[in-house]
């Protein structure tokens, strides 16, 4: 991905943010994927009374992608308010790993802190069964 893609995908993070629905933490969370062909698939934070059923935006983003029928993904956004950008749970950098994820952008919403990593950094030895042509569909389903 090239800085303009990085930028577009970061916003649209940002932007997805707003529409979190985070009534029991405050901890407002966007998220956007960037899918082999080009597209774009945002998600937020989406709590429920019930805390365990809360859903991350990270995990909306990918499986919104996924619903979608892209099941290829090269990057993903993830934008929410701090100190420092934040730092994707162990549970969503699994399931970006799933999804062939590579590039993890974490950025505060005005953009005052972008760090961009490798999946590999933030998850060096993911639980992988499968080879990665039948996770994401190019060969057996
Ligand atoms: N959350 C995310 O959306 N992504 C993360 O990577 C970490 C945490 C959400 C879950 C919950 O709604 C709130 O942030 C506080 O944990």
């Amino acid at each position: 991905m090239n800085p303009e893609q990085m930028t577009t995908l970061v916003r649209a993070a940002r932007d997805a943010r707003r529409k979190a629905y985070a009534p029991y933490s405050g901890f407002k969370v966007g998220a956007a994927v960037w899918a082999v062909d080009g597209t774009v698939v945002t998600g937020c934070n989406v709590e429920n009374v019930s805390y365990g059923l809360s859903h991350c935006a990270e995990r909306v983003a990918i499986h919104k992608a996924v619903s979608m029928g892209k099941r290829r993904l090269l990057a993903i956004a993830v934008v929410a308010e701090g100190a420092e950008p934040p730092t994707p749970c162990g549970a969503c950098r699994q399931v970006m790993a799933e999804f062939g994820i590579e590039t993890v952008i974490m950025a505060t919403p005005r953009g005052r802190k972008v760090i961009t990593k490798n999946l590999s950094e933030l998850l060096p030895e993911p639980f992988l069964f499968l080879p990665k042509r039948q996770r994401t569909g190019t060969g057996r389903e």
